[in-house]
C-alpha cells in the first residue's frame, strides 16, 4: 500500500521474496534469523548511467509491477521505485520519463501520498495512471472528487477531436479496464481531453509538454490497446531508443561483475533451480575459476536431480563445483520429525553448517553470491510496515551464516523471473533447465507428511518421477506452477489380482500461478490423471490409491507442509 511504506532505499533492501522459486536462499535467512545479523547491503551497481530508462512511481497498485514489466518490454529498462524516494536515487537511472501508479488512496484524504516535487521539476513526460492521474491534477492545480459511482471493470474508450503522440495508431473506440472511485471534476490549467468513456468525461488528458493522466489501466491485459499506449508513452513522448536486451544486459553484468569482484573470491550455492543456475552460470562466465560452487545434497531431491546437475554444471559448463552429500546427515537430524516448521527449520539449519564446513575449506572468500529477482528487490522496498501472519517460514531469503563476513553479488537483482529465464538461454543453459518448475528449499521433506524416512522418500521419488514425466509428455509441464506427488501418511485397504493390500495414500497436484501467492488447482485431463493413477499403483511398491488435491490458494497452500 502506498501509505505507510518504509523509506528503506531501493539500494539497500532486504529480501522478502513472494515467488515460490526461492531454494537454497532459504537456507540463508535461516541463519540470519539464528544469528539475529544483517547481510552486507549488496554493492550491485544500478544500471549504467548511459541507460535510458522510465521510471515508475508506486503508489501501491496491485498493477504497479505490472506497469515496469510492460515497459521491459518494448526493450526499454524500468524500475519501479517508493513514491518518497529521494532524487538522488533515481537520478543514477537517467530517466527519459515518468509514469505515476495507480493506488488504494484518495488524493483528498489527509495523508495521501503525492508524487515527489522533482517528478515536475525535472521537465521530463509524465504518464499518470488511475491514482496516478488524480496526483497529477491535484498537483498542478485541477480539482478531484468522488465519483457519482464506482467505475470498475470493462468501458469503452472513445477518442476525441485533439491529436495527440499518446494516441497514435488507436482505433476510435476501443475497452479498457476501469477501477476507479474518484473522478476528475476539473482538469488542471493548459490540459485538454483527449478521450473519455460512458463515466469518465475525461478518460486520458493531456498538455503540450509531455504530461498525460489515463483514468483506466493500459497495463492490464484487459485493455488490449494499452500497450500501444504505453510503447506511444515510451518511444513518441519520452523518446526512448529501445536498447535494453538480454544481451546487453549480459555483457554490462559481466564487466560490472569483473570490477567489482577485481581478484576476489566468490561462493554460490546452487541447487540446479532456475535463479541459483543463472546467477552462477552468469557470473562463471564473468570470473571463471574465481567462482566456487556449492552443491549440498540434502538428500531430499527428486530422482536424479542431483546427478544431472552436477553433469551439466561439471561436465558440460567446467565449473568448479564441490558436491556435499549429506544425504545421511539429514535423514538422522529428521528422524522422528513431524512438524512440518520444526523440519524446515532442522534443514536450514543443517544446511548452513554444511554449506559453511565445505566454504571453510576453500580459504579466503570475499563474496557469496544470490539469485535474487526484481520482485522481491521491489516486495522488500514496500514491506517496512506490512503486518502480516506466518504461515510458513519460507517466504524469506537473503541472510549470511553469522561468522562469514561476505559482501553480496546479486547480479539478477533487477531482473523479473522471465528475463532471467531469457539470460539462462542466451548464456546456453537447457531448456529444461531454465523451465524448470519451482522446487521448494526442504524438497521432498514438505511433501512426506509426518516423519521422513528413506523408504518413503523413495515411495516419493517413485511417484514425482512418473508425475513429471507424464505431465511433460502432455505438454503441460510449462503451463502448470508446480505439479508433484506428495505421500500422505494415510494407508488404506485395496485390492491386487486377488490379494488385500495396505498401502499408501499418493497426492497428486498441480498448480497454475502468477506468483504463488494464490494459485487454482489444475484442470487436468481426466485421461492424464487416470494414466498417472495407472502407472502410479503399478509401478510404485507400497502405493495403491492415489488422489487428485483439487483445493485452490488460498484456502489450502501448494505445498501440503
Ligand atoms: P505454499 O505452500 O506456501 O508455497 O503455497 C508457495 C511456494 O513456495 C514454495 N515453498 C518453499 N520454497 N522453501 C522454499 O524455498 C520452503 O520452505 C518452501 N515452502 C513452500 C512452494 O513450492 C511454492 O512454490
Amino acid at each position: 500500500m502506498a501509505k505507510g511504506k518504509s523509506n528503506q532505499s531501493i539500494n539497500n533492501s532486504h529480501r522478502v521474496t513472494t515467488s515460490g522459486d526461492i531454494e537454497v536462499s532459504t537456507y540463508l535467512e535461516i541463519a540470519k534469523e539464528i544469528a539475529g545479523v544483517q547481510p552486507t547491503p549488496s554493492k550491485e551497481a544500478i544500471p549504467e548511467a548511459k541507460r535510458e530508462s522510465i521510471v515508475v512511481i508506486d503508489f501501491g497498485s496491485q498493477y504497479s509491477m505490472l506497469i515496469a514489466r510492460r515497459v521491459r518490454e518494448f526493450q526499454v529498462y524500468c524500475e519501479l521505485v517508493p513514491h518518497d524516494t529521494p532524487w538522488e536515487k533515481i537520478a543514477p537511472l537517467n530517466p527519459k520519463g515518468f509514469i505515476l501508479s495507480g493506488g488504494p488512496g484518495s488524493v483528498y484524504e489527509p495523508d495521501a501520498p503525492l508524487a515527489p516535487a522533482y517528478i515536475y521539476e525535472s521537465h521530463l513526460p509524465i504518464l499518470g495512471i488511475c491514482y496516478g492521474m488524480q496526483v497529477l491534477t491535484k498537483q498542478l492545480g485541477g480539482r478531484v472528487a468522488l465519483g457519482a459511482k464506482h467505475e470498475y471493470g470493462h468501458a469503452i474508450l472513445h477518442l476525441g477531436e485533439a491529436d495527440s503522440p499518446l494516441l497514435a495508431d488507436l482505433p476510435p473506440s476501443t475497452p479498457v479496464w476501469m477501477s476507479h472511485g474518484d473522478k476528475i471534476e476539473e482538469m488542471p490549467p493548459g490540459f485538454t481531453t483527449l478521450a473519455y468513456t460512458e463515466n469518465s468525461p475525461t478518460a486520458i488528458m493531456g498538455n503540450d509538454r509531455g504530461i498525460f493522466g489515463l483514468q483506466f489501466h493500459p497495463e492490464v491485459a484487459h485493455t488490449p490497446e494499452g500497450k500501444t499506449i504505453l510503447k506511444n508513452f515510451v518511444y513518441r513522448i519520452c523518446g526512448c531508443q529501445g536498447n535494453w536486451t538480454i544481451g546487453n544486459f549480459i555483457d554490462e553484468s559481466i564487466s560490472r561483475i569483473r570490477e567489482q569482484v577485481g581478484k576476489g573470491k566468490v561462493i554460490s550455492a546452487l541447487s540446479g533451480g532456475v535463479d541459483s543456475s543463472v546467477v552462477s552460470t552468469l557470473i562463471h562466465r564473468a570470473i571463471d575459476d574465481q567462482l566456487t560452487c556449492i552443491f549440498v545434497n540434502h538428500g531430499l531431491l527428486r530422482r536424479e536431480e542431483a546427478e544431472r546437475t552436477l553433469n551439466v554444471f561439471r561436465l558440460n559448463l567446467g565449473m568448479n563445483i564441490i558436491y556435499a552429500d549429506a544425504s545421511e546427515r539429514f535423514l538422522n537430524r529428521l528422524k522422528g520429525i513431524t512438524d512440518p516448521e520444526m523440519k524446515r527449520k532442522i534443514i536450514g539449519g543443517e544446511f548452513i553448517a554444511v554449506f559453511e564446513e565445505e566454504a571453510n575449506r576453500i580459504g579466503k572468500i570475499d563474496f557469496l553470491a544470490q539469485g535474487t529477482l526484481y520482485p522481491d528487490v521491489i516486495e522488500s522496498a514496500a514491506s517496512g510496515s506490512k503486518a502480516s501472519v506466518k504461515i510458513k517460514t519460507h517466504h524469506n531469503v537473503g541472510g549470511l551464516p553469522a561468522k562469514m563476513t561476505l559482501q553480496l553479488l546479486e547480479p539478477l537483482r533487477y531482473l523479473f523471473k522471465d528475463e532471467v529465464r531469457q539470460v539462462g538461454l542466451a548464456l546456453g543453459l537447457l531448456e529444461e533447465m531454465v523451465w524448470r518448475q519451482p522446487f521448494p528449499g526442504p524438497g521432498l521433506a514438505i511433501r512426506i507428511i509426518g516423519e521422513v524416512t528413506q523408504e518413503k522418500i523413495e515411495i516419493l521419488r517413485g511417484a514425482d518421477w512418473i508425475v513429471m514425466n507424464e505431465i511433460k509428455k502432455a505438454k503441460l509441464y510449462r503451463q502448470l506452477w508446480q505439479s508433484f506427488a506428495v505421500l500422505t501418511d494415510v494407508k488404506s485397504v485395496g485390492v491386487m489380482g486377488d490379494f488385500r493390500t495396505y498401502g499408501y495414500l499418493v497426492a497428486i497436484r498441480a498448480v497454475t500461478s502468477e506468483d504463488a501467492m494464490t494459485a487454482d488447482w489444475a484442470r487436468l485431463p481426466y485421461d492424464l490423471l487416470a494414466r498417472i493413477s495407472n502407472r502410479i499403483v503399478n509401478e510404485v511398491p507400497g502405493v495403491n490409491r492415489v488422489v487428485y488435491d483439487i483445493t485452490s490458494k488460498p484456502p489450502s497452500t501448494i505445498e501440503w507442509e
